[in-house]
């Protein structure tokens, strides 16, 4: 069965340089590589659902200018549903500026442009797609108030919610009732909850935190080393795959958009963990957001080639 994803989030234009290291206030330096890729956590999450054989339909906004159609015409080339997107004439498409260090390591400035016009009105005519779907994927790049809108739907119309709460900002404590799914990495959690998550024990103490706020599934995401869950069978860390890192940018939409579209299917957790693992390592080891995004076929190849037995460990 081809599972159906609604996803609400933010549509940026990415513009992608290597740099030595970050410039200091007052300096100019000189970048290399330059290249401009379609991004946003949204609509990255929104292609690998859709590459990963899922049916999408994609809630959000770009501005009528240079780039929002091009960005609406790549999501539709991947056979997302963009019915329920809007061209805003008075904002510019989102933008972010993605600094590439030696290591693959990624630092973004975003511009949100069309992004903040995406309004609670306008996810409310959304909700046939929310309500059609087995799962909504939500991020925090358009409004809190249209999340928290798209959220309160999904509850009433029962579709499951898997919220990825980045960029943080705001207060987030009405979203977590609503949130079948949470999935922050360690920086996220660590600003959320606000104590350190450094390691398994503090990751654990950190998904205790989200499912003493009603989160059913609460994953916190730990780069190379995979995924620590803690869900109604307790803690588990399930493993990472290895892989020559490139470039890390959209690495976690692709774990959220695989990570849906395969708990959508109705997959069991730690087998749609071990497959978002996959899909965020293959991110990982290629260049850009969007043309990073792999393929069902790709991330089944490499959980093939390193399959493991102790791939899932109860902690
Ligand atoms: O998560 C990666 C994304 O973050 C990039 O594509 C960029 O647009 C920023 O929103």
């Amino acid at each position: 069965m081809t599972a159906r994803i609604a996803v609400l989030g933010d549509t940026n234009q990415d513009f992608v340089m290597r740099a030595e290291r970050m410039p200091r206030p007052g300096e100019t330096l000189v970048g290399s590589d330059l290249k401009f890729a379609p991004g946003g956590k949204g609509a990255n999450q929104a292609v690998t659902a859709a590459r990963v054989g899922a049916h999408v339909t994609f809630v959000g906004g770009v501005g009528d200018d240079l780039f929002g159609p091009q960005l609406l015409a790549n999501l539709e080339r991947e056979g997302i549903d963009t019915s329920f997107a809007t061209r805003d004439p008075e904002a510019h498409t989102g933008a972010a500026f993605i600094a590439l260090s030696p290591s693959g390591e990624n630092s973004i400035l975003c511009c949100m442009g069309a992004n903040l016009a995406v309004s609670p009105a306008q996810v409310e005519g959304a909700r046939a797609a929310i309500a059609d779907a087995e799962m909504l994927l939500v991020q925090l790049g358009v409004p809190l108030e249209s999340v928290l809108r798209a959220m309160e739907i999904a509850g009433q119309v029962g579709t499951r919610v898997l919220f990825d709460p980045a960029p943080v900002c705001g207060s987030l404590d009405a979203m977590w009732p609503h949130t079948t799914i949470a999935t922050p990495n360690e920086t996220e959690a660590e600003a959320i909850i606000g104590t350190p998550v450094t390691d398994l024990a503090s990751a654990a103490a950190a998904a205790r935190w989200f499912r003493e706020r009603c989160v059913e599934i609460a994953v916190i995401k730990l780069g190379a080393q995979g995924a620590l869950v803690l869900d109604d069978d307790g803690a588990r860390l399930v493993r990472g795959y290895t892989v020559d890192v490139v470039d890390t940018t959209g690495a976690g939409d692709a774990f959220a958009g695989a990570l849906g579209a395969r708990l959508a299917e109705g997959a069991p957790v730690e087998e749609a963990l071990a497959f978002a693992n996959a899909a965020g390592a293959m991110a990982a080891s290629r260049f850009g957001a969007q043309p990073s995004l792999p393929r069902r076929d790709e991330v089944e190849a490499l959980m093939a080639e390193q399959e493991a037995k102790d791939r899932v460990v109860s902690l």
